[in-house]
Formats: C-alpha cells, sequence, structure tokens
C-alpha cells in the first residue's frame, strides 16, 4: 500500500449516501476507524437512523449525519456547503429485483434520478472523485464464469438496467472533460452476493419483512423465526443442481471501498471492477456450511425455481487485485458465522 494515499485517505472527508443501509453501515464504521471523517446520508426509506448510535460506538468516533434524499438538490446542495467533502461513496438506491419490475418507475426516478442529481450538485462543489455501487446483475446470465469485467452486459430487471444506467452515465462522464472543468474519476464496482454482518454482531443486515435474499433467510430460519428455507430449484446444470453465486463477506466488501477510494484520493484513473472471491458456492453448500459452522438446523424444501434466476455467476477478481492490491480474506464459514452472530444479538426492533 502506497503511505501517501493512505495519508490521503485518512486526511479525507467522504460523503456516504445510503449510510444507514446494509453496506453502507458498514463503510462508515470502517471509514472512521480508518481515520476518515465522513458526512452521512439516507432517506431511511429502507433503514433507520438507531444504527449510527451503533456505528458510532464501534468505531469510537462521531460523524455528520443528515436526513436527505439523494433526488433532492437543494437540500444536497446546502449539506455540501456546510461540509467540504472530498469523494463520494454512492451506496443510496432501491435494491428489490422483483419490487423493481412492480414499480419501474420508482426504481428508475429513484436510483437514475438520484445519481444525476448528486452528480450536478457534486460538481458543484467540485467533488469529483466518485464510487459507485453496481452489481453482477449487469451481467444477466455470464456466458462463461468466473465473468471478468469485459464480459456483456445485460440487465434483465429494471433494478439491472437502472445500475446499468448509472454506469453508461458515469462513463460519458469520464469520456469526456469540458475544457476548464476537473476531469471525474469514477470507480465502479461490481458487487456480487455480500452477505455476513461486522464480527462485533452490532451491525449487519436488517431486511424489512420476508426477505428475497439466501442468507437472511436461512438465519431468520435458524432462528425459528420462520419455519422452513424454500430452496428454489434444484435441477440446474450445477454440481449439486442447485444455483451457484459468488457470496462475498460485507467485510471484504467494505475493504474494497476502502481501497478504491486510497486509489482515487492518490489520483488514480477511473475503473470499474468486480468486487468477488472468485468461488463459486451453491445453494446447498451454503445451506450445509451454516448448520455446520454454527451448529443449528435448518429445515429446507426444494421447490419451483425463483423467475429470473441464472444458474451460476461468480466473479473473476483478479483485476482488482491487479490494481487496487485488493483480494477478499473470508472464507464462506467467517461469513456464516457471523451472519449468525448478527442474528442472535441484533436489536428487536430489527428481528
Ligand atoms: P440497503 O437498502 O440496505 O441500503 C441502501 C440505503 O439507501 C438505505 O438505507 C435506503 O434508505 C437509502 N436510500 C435509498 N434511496 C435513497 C434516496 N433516494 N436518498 C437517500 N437515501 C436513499 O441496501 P444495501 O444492500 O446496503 O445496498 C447498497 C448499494 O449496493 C445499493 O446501491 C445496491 O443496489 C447495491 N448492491 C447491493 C447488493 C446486495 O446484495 N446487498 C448487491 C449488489 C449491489
Ligand atoms: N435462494 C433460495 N431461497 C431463498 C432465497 C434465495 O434458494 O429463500 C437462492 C436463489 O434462488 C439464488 C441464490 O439463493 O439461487 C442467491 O439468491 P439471492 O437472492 O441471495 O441473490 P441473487 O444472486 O439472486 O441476487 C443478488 C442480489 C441482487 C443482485 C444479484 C447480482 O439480491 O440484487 O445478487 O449481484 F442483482
Amino acid at each position: 500500500m502506497d503511505d501517501s494515499n493512505q495519508a490521503a485517505l485518512s486526511r479525507s472527508t467522504v460523503l456516504v449516501t445510503g449510510a444507514a443501509g446494509y453496506i453502507g453501515s458498514h463503510a462508515v464504521t470502517e471509514l472512521l476507524r480508518q481515520g476518515c471523517r465522513v458526512v452521512a446520508v439516507d432517506n431511511y426509506s429502507n433503514s433507520s437512523s438507531e444504527v449510527y448510535a451503533r456505528i458510532e460506538r464501534l468505531a469510537g468516533a462521531s460523524f455528520v449525519r443528515a436526513e436527505v434524499d439523494v433526488r433532492d438538490d437543494a437540500a444536497l446542495d446546502k449539506l455540501l456547503s456546510q461540509h467540504r467533502v472530498d469523494a463520494c461513496i454512492h451506496f443510496a438506491a432501491l435494491k428489490s429485483v422483483s419490487e423493481s419490475m412492480a414499480q419501474p418507475l420508482r426504481y428508475l426516478d429513484n436510483n437514475v434520478g438520484g445519481l444525476l442529481t448528486l452528480l450536478r450538485v457534486l460538481r458543484k462543489h467540485g467533488v469529483q472523485g466518485f464510487v459507485f455501487s453496481s452489481s453482477a446483475t449487469v451481467y444477466g446470465d455470464p456466458v462463461r464464469v468466473p465473468v471478468p469485467e469485459v464480459a456483456s452486459l445485460n440487465a434483465v430487471s429494471v433494478y439491472g438496467a437502472t445500475k446499468l444506467m448509472g454506469e453508461k452515465i458515469l462513463q460519458q462522464l469520464t469520456a469526456i472533460t469540458p475544457e476548464f472543468e476537473r476531469p471525474w474519476r469514477v470507480v465502479v464496482l461490481r458487487y456480487f452476493n455480500p452477505v455476513g454482518a461486522h464480527p462485533s454482531g452490532q451491525i449487519g443486515e436488517a431486511p424489512r419483512g420476508v426477505p428475497n435474499n439466501l442468507m437472511p433467510c436461512v438465519a431468520q430460519v435458524a432462528a425459528g423465526l420462520r419455519p422452513k428455507l424454500n430452496i428454489f430449484g434444484d435441477t440446474y446444470p450445477t454440481p449439486d443442481g442447485t444455483c451457484v453465486r459468488d457470496y462475498i463477506h460485507i467485510q471484504d466488501l467494505v475493504a474494497g471501498h476502502v481501497a478504491a477510494l486510497r486509489h482515487l484520493l492518490g489520483d488514480g484513473a477511473s475503473l470499474t471492477l468486480n468486487l468477488g472471491t472468485g468461488l463459486g458456492t451453491s445453494v446447498r453448500q451454503l445451506v450445509e456450511t451454516f448448520m455446520q459452522v454454527n451448529g443449528v438446523a435448518v429445515p429446507y424444501e426444494v421447490v419451483a425455481p425463483r423467475a429470473g434466476d441464472v444458474a451460476q455467476c461468480f466473479a473473476d477478481p483478479s483485476l482488482a487485485h491487479q490494481v487496487l492490491g485488493w483480494r477478499a480474506h473470508h472464507d464462506l464459514a467467517d461469513m456464516c458465522r457471523d451472519a449468525w452472530r448478527w442474528q442472535c444479538s441484533r436489536p428487536r426492533s430489527h428481528a
């Protein structure tokens, strides 16, 4: 790691949108730990400000927070007039694939409209270092795995389309620098399947209602909050017939963001990178590992496949290692252990 980049990071102030959410809360905790100042923004549409007190306790540091919608340019403008920031990590978005198909305009407005407004206000305030949360969903059904960044892109859902549009908007901005303007420098991070929680058990994923994603479902079944897990299909062309994904520990994912920021603050070039482990894990393997490492039962039943699921998707993460020196360190057992610790210790209001 370059010491001057680390020094730039620990002197910096970072605007974090979607800061109260699953990934945002872990990122804010780590940024504070790295010595950064943080300006946190969220509209709490899928989270609660209660998490901030736990972040401050964990990090032993405080930060600025504001209830702001990223589509509200006046509120963003006011905030950035009060706090000078060096870079932005943009997590704020709606993320349910099924909901995006039922409410396409809401998703386009929030995710694409929100991005455009945020970029406009950032430019006004001279902030042109930007990290964008994208998703492996932009690869659609990949032709080959592991998937490299140069693979063809094909978003199947409206949610996926909002991520692809976001990437394209950012590509346009980084490709052209009008005269007398500072160039944008953007790192687009395509996350595979973030799971697990902070090892303290103090923060984690708190989905509202019935979770869509596998790990929170598994943890809730293990806790007895739901009677059984539905495994969506076991006749896929994979080793055990269930779908294969690239699960990545939230702490590794967050470390990828810190590395991306260090790169940008050290005047690094714009990049698009996969954040995954490079390992494919089947649904059945994840459930078996969860039961084994935590010593709990997860009753399950195989049901019909879920519409839109692809058989296999896992990353080629070598580019992130090459350019950022980043790689994932936690294994599936760590992910299952930390997800379970969070499930057992989470505040009742989030149960
Ligand atoms: P999350 O829902 O837990 O967090 C998103 C946060 O953004 C929430 O706190 C929500 O209240 C806030 N938000 C949404 N719209 C907003 C708006 N208009 N203004 C201000 N705040 C707003 O989701 P997450 O899992 O932490 O995801 C963070 C980002 O990562 C999202 O962009 C998501 O699309 C992307 N992503 C997530 C996954 C995953 O599996 N968790 C995978 C790939 C990509
Ligand atoms: N699954 C089950 N039972 C469940 C939930 C999930 O069997 O109750 C299976 C799914 O069929 C899939 C696998 O577990 O095969 C993983 O499902 P997730 O919903 O956890 O993750 P996905 O890979 O389907 O989707 C996730 C995010 C999307 C994102 C995509 C690619 O939820 O937002 O990764 O990054 F687009």
